[in-house]
């Protein structure tokens, strides 16, 4: 897709559809004229006539659509309401192209949109349309033997017009690069999860990281036996029920220029059966997803590439299925984490937060100035947060904060979940030093967080819990039914504003 800037002198653009952005209250035909004082006169009638009619006030989701008929070039003209001035952000225009993206880029009639959406010159409005744009249009139809229409899924859109008068050149260079990178590596995550268990294995895990590997990235896998050496005791538990050989996966982006070192742990249980601690059938149906934090990691390391970001970031998933069988973890059994902990695991089906344990001790003798797990960890953090916000917790709060922060830019929620004393107390053991579950229904996601704390020697740390935000039943704005991805931009925004802020002291 091509990506220009235009300026808004309407009556030159020839887009397949103009989509002109108006806050509430303001009058469409107003705002062309100051835009464009050269926009035919009388077709600035018509439309003023138009938004009268239907009673336009500019309020987000208000649409007119009007077909030109030549009285410009763009064969369609699409007035769509921006909601009030003060709420309109990153979040809310990536919101508003996702949706208009959905409806036009699967569309063979529209290849070419154009959009005038009030940037006044602000890179990030820009770059948070792209994302949206690109983001709105993801499908998975890799099985489908027809498809929709007869025509080839996807994104039909050929070039992309942002208009606006006062961005520069560089500007605008930088955002585009950087939406189509963020947006981009979010739908290669996607496809990772899409894809079903029966092809996701860790192996295949392995070997799309591998993929990652080039000029700045290097990929080390490493095989049960290694991990065994290592001592991961915890991480191989899980591993051993299932017939698909772990792997445990470090790939690392190093640029030249790099002064900053960040660690991200995704959880890659490639399915979540509970193992003996067997879930329900509708428990386990859609567990293929339970590797979407290895998957974002991925994405955000082809990001960091593609953007060639001065960073350093190293990307660790303790790869498995957990499964059932006369080789499996029985509850009651013990496991030996990496840091030499011991682990009653009382129920199997609190895998997630075993294989994070290995992974938290190797990412930890790395010393990373922070460690950002992300991991569909507990599905109490669907109870507590719906799916709204992921969960976020930690050992720093200025970590925290600005994680939150980043999230709120690129439209990703973290609500902050506490991490009291007391929820430890339910993961002592009688017999190791703790267990692996607490008591059911009991602050599930927070207890979890204090399991994970175990495995941090005092680093910086934050662990989010996506199992809500992950999968969605409906497309939603730049989310799609099924899995999401969600976390890449958070990650991507908060390391990018690590190394802005470099850059500008
Ligand atoms: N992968 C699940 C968490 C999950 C549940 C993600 C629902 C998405 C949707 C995790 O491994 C799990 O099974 N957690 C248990 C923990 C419990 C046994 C302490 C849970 O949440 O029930
Ligand atoms: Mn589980
Ligand atoms: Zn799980």
């Amino acid at each position: 897709m091509e990506l220009t800037l235009e300026k808004p002198s309407f009556a030159e653009i020839a887009a397949d559809v103009l989509i002109i952005g108006i806050f509430q209250d303001e009058s469409a035909a107003d705002v062309i004229k100051q835009y464009d004082p050269k926009f035919p006169a009388e077709f600035l009638e018509e439309i003023d006539d138009l938004c009268k009619l239907e009673n336009f006030k500019g309020k987000s989701k208000e649409t007119i659509s009007i077909f030109t008929q030549k009285k410009i070039p763009a064969r369609r003209l699409l007035i769509a309401g921006l909601g009030k001035r003060s709420d309109f952000s990153a979040a809310s225009v990536r919101k508003l192209t996702a949706t208009f993206s959905r409806q036009f880029s699967s569309k063979q009639a529209y290849p070419y949109p154009a959009l005038f959406l009030r940037y006044e010159g602000k890179g990030e409005l820009i770059q948070a349309s792209i994302e949206g744009w690109i983001l709105g249009a993801y499908t998975f139809t890799f099985y489908k033997t027809q498809k929709d229409n007869g025509t080839e899924p996807g994104d039909k859109t050929k070039k992309l017009s942002l208009v606006d008068q006062t961005i520069d050149d560089n500007a605008f260079a930088r955002a585009c690069a950087r939406g189509k990178a963020i947006a981009e590596a979010t739908t290669f995550s996607r496809d990772l999860i899409a894809e079903p268990a029966c092809n996701m294995t860790p192996s295949k895990l392995a070997s799309v990281a591998d993929s990652l590997s080039g000029n700045l990235v290097t990929c080390e896998i490493l095989e049960a036996e290694q991990a065994a050496k290592l001592g991961m005791g915890a991480f191989l538990g899980v591993a051993q029920g299932s017939q698909e050989a772990p792997k445990f996966i470090a790939a690392k982006y190093s640029h030249p220029e790099s002064k900053r070192f960040f660690a991200l742990i995704g959880k890659g249980v490639t399915f979540d059966s509970g193992g003996l601690s067997l879930k329900t059938a509708v428990g386990m149906e859609t567990m293929k997803y339970d590797m979407t934090g290895a998957a974002v990691v991925l994405g955000v390391i082809k990001a960091l590439q593609e953007m060639q970001v001065p960073i350093s970031v190293l990307a660790v998933i303790a790869a498995c299925e957990n499964m059932p069988s006369g080789n499996a973890t029985k509850p009651g059994d013990i496991l030996v984490a990496m840091n030499g902990k011991t682990i009653e695991v009382n129920n199997t089906d609190a895998e997630g937060r075993l294989t994070l344990a290995d992974a938290l001790c190797y990412v930890c003798q790395q010393k990373p100035e922070a460690i950002i797990d992300i991991a569909t960890l507990t599905g109490a953090v669907i109870t507590a947060l719906g799916r709204a916000a992921a969960g976020i917790m930690g050992n720093n709060e200025q970590l925290m904060s600005k994680i939150v922060a980043s999230g709120k830019n690129a439209g990703e929620k973290f609500w902050p979940l506490p991490m009291f004393d007391e929820y430890k107390d339910s993961l002592k053991s009688d017999v190791a030093d703790l267990k692996n579950a607490g008591a059911r229904g009991e602050a599930g996601t927070s207890s979890a967080a204090m399991f994970l704390k175990e495995f941090v020697d005092g680093i910086p740390w934050a662990h989010l819990d996506v199992a809500g935000t992950a999968w969605m039943d409906k497309d939603k704005e730049e989310l799609n039914k099924g899995g999401t991805a969600f976390g890449v931009r958070a990650l991507c925004y908060y390391l990018l504003s690590e190394i802005d802020k470099d850059n500008e002291a």
